[in-house]
C-alpha cells in the first residue's frame, strides 16, 4: 500500500490541496472547512478518501499547470479528465485507454487528456500500472550492427518480448500496451488500428526527403508517470497533449543515440558530411524539424513550432502573473533544442521548486518486479 505517509500526513497535504483548489474555483470558506472536516473523518475511518470528480479534474489540471519542464501549460484549462477510478480489470482500463486515445487523437485535431486509474492507497481497490512509457512508441531491437529503431525501448521491447509478443523487426514496430493489476502478470494488448496516428514525413521543397521513409505517430500520451493530488497517489493516469515540433525532429529523430538521422538528411540534401565547420548537422537539423512541421500540417495533425510555444508560454506566465501566482519552470527543459536563443525563454532564469499536485517520475514496474 503507498500512502503520502502517516494519516496525519495525509490529511495536512489533503487539506491544502482543498483549500487551493476551492479557492480557485470560487468556493466559500465554510465549503473548503466542510470539505477538510469530511475528508479528516474519510481518513480516520478508512484511511484514506475519495476525490470527488470536481476535485479529480481541478487537481489534475494543476498538476499540468505545475509542470516545471513543459512549455505548453498555457492550455492546462482544457484538459479533459477521464475518470477511470471504477475499472475492474485489465481488459476494462484497454477499453478505457482506447477511449481515450481516440478522444485525444481525434483525427489530427488533437485534444489534450488524462485518464485516472484508480489511486494506489485506496484499501480493496485494484492496483493498476502501465509498463509502457508512452502509449505509442516504437520498439528498438539490438543486432550486430547497432541498434534497429528506437534505442530508447530497447529494455521494455525486450519485457515485451518475454510476455510473448513479437515484432516484425522494422525500424517503426508499434509497441503493445502493457498493464498489470496487483500481482497478476502483465496483460499485453496490441494497439486496435484506429487508435494510432502516424505521420509519413516529406520535405516541402526536397523529394529525395521522402524517400529516407521516416515517420512519427501524431500523440505522445505519456504513461508511466504518477499523479500526485492531495496525498493522494495515482500511478496509472496516462496523458497527452500534443507534439512541439523540435521533440521530434530535433530529439527523437536526429540524437545519435535514438533515430540518428542527420547524416541521412544531409546526404538527401547533397550536403558534405566532412567538415563540421559547414555546419551540415545544423542545416540538417533545421531541414528535419521543417519537414515534421510541414508533414503534420499536411496531414492535419496538431503541432506547434518552437517560437510559438515560446510565445504561448509568455502568455501563460502573463496569464499567471495577472492571477496572482508565480510561475515555476526548469530552464534546461523549456528551452527547446533547436536555436534556443532566439526565443525569450533562453534570456530567462526561472524557480524550479516543485509544486504538488504535480507529476512524477517512478519506477518502471519491471525493473523493480525483479
Ligand atoms: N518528448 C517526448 C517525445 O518526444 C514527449 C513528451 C511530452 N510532449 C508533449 N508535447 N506533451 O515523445
Amino acid at each position: 500500500m503507498i500512502t503520502a505517509g502517516t494519516s496525519k500526513e495525509l490529511e495536512r497535504q489533503a487539506a491544502a490541496f482543498i483549500g487551493e483548489a476551492y479557492f480557485e474555483l470560487g468556493k466559500t470558506e465554510a465549503e473548503a472547512l466542510a470539505r477538510i472536516a469530511q475528508i479528516r473523518e474519510e481518513i480516520q475511518d478508512t484511511g484514506t478518501y475519495l476525490h470527488t470528480y470536481e476535485e479529480l479534474s481541478y487537481g489534475a489540471k494543476l498538476a499540468w499547470r505545475n509542470s516545471n519542464r513543459c512549455i505548453g501549460r498555457l492550455f492546462w484549462q482544457s484538459l479533459e479528465v477521464f475518470d477511470a477510478r471504477n475499472v475492474q480489470n485489465e481488459e476494462e482500463a484497454s477499453e478505457r485507454i482506447w477511449a481515450h486515445m481516440r478522444y485525444a487523437t481525434n483525427g489530427g485535431r488533437i485534444r489534450p487528456a488524462i485518464t485516472v486509474f484508480p489511486p494506489a492507497c485506496t484499501t480493496g481497490a485494484n492496483r493498476i500500472r502501465i509498463w509502457n512509457h508512452q502509449l505509442v512508441r516504437y520498439a528498438g531491437y539490438r543486432d550486430e550492427t547497432g541498434v534497429i529503431g528506437d534505442s530508447a525501448s530497447l529494455a521494455f521491447t525486450e519485457e515485451c518480448e518475454r510476455l510473448g509478443w513479437k515484432g516484425e523487426g522494422t525500424r517503426f514496430d508499434l509497441l503493445p500496451l502493457v498493464l498489470q493489476f496487483n500481482d497478476r502478470p502483465p496483460q499485453v494488448f496490441r494497439l486496435p488500428e484506429d487508435t494510432v496516428l502516424e505521420i509519413p514525413l516529406t520535405h516541402p521543397d526536397n523529394q529525395s526527403f521522402g524517400e529516407l521513409g521516416l515517420k512519427w505517430y501524431a500523440v505522445p500520451f505519456i504513461a508511466d508517470m504518477r499523479l500526485d493530488i492531495g496525498g493522494i497517489i495515482y500511478e496509472a493516469a496516462p496523458f497527452n497533449g500534443w507534439y512541439m515540433g523540435t521533440e521530434i525532429g530535433a530529439r527523437n529523430l536526429s540524437d545519435v543515440e535514438r533515430y540518428n538521422q542527420l547524416p541521412a538528411v544531409a546526404e538527401a540534401f547533397g550536403w558534405s558530411t566532412h567538415s563540421n565547420a559547414t555546419l551540415w548537422k545544423d542545416r540538417a537539423l533545421v531541414e528535419l524539424n521543417v519537414a515534421v512541421l510541414h508533414s503534420y500540417k499536411q496531414h492535419g495533425a496538431s503541432i506547434v513550432d518552437h517560437h510559438t510555444a515560446s510565445e504561448q508560454f509568455l502568455r501563460f506566465e502573463k496569464q499567471e502573473q495577472s492571477q496572482g501566482r508565480a510561475v515555476t519552470g526548469r530552464w534546461s527543459w523549456l528551452i527547446p533544442p533547436l536555436s534556443p536563443a532566439a526565443t525569450n525563454i533562453w534570456h530567462r532564469s526561472f524557480d524550479d521548486t516543485e509544486r504538488t499536485p504535480g507529476f512524477r517520475y517512478q519506477q518502471a514496474p519491471y525493473l523493480t518486479s525483479r
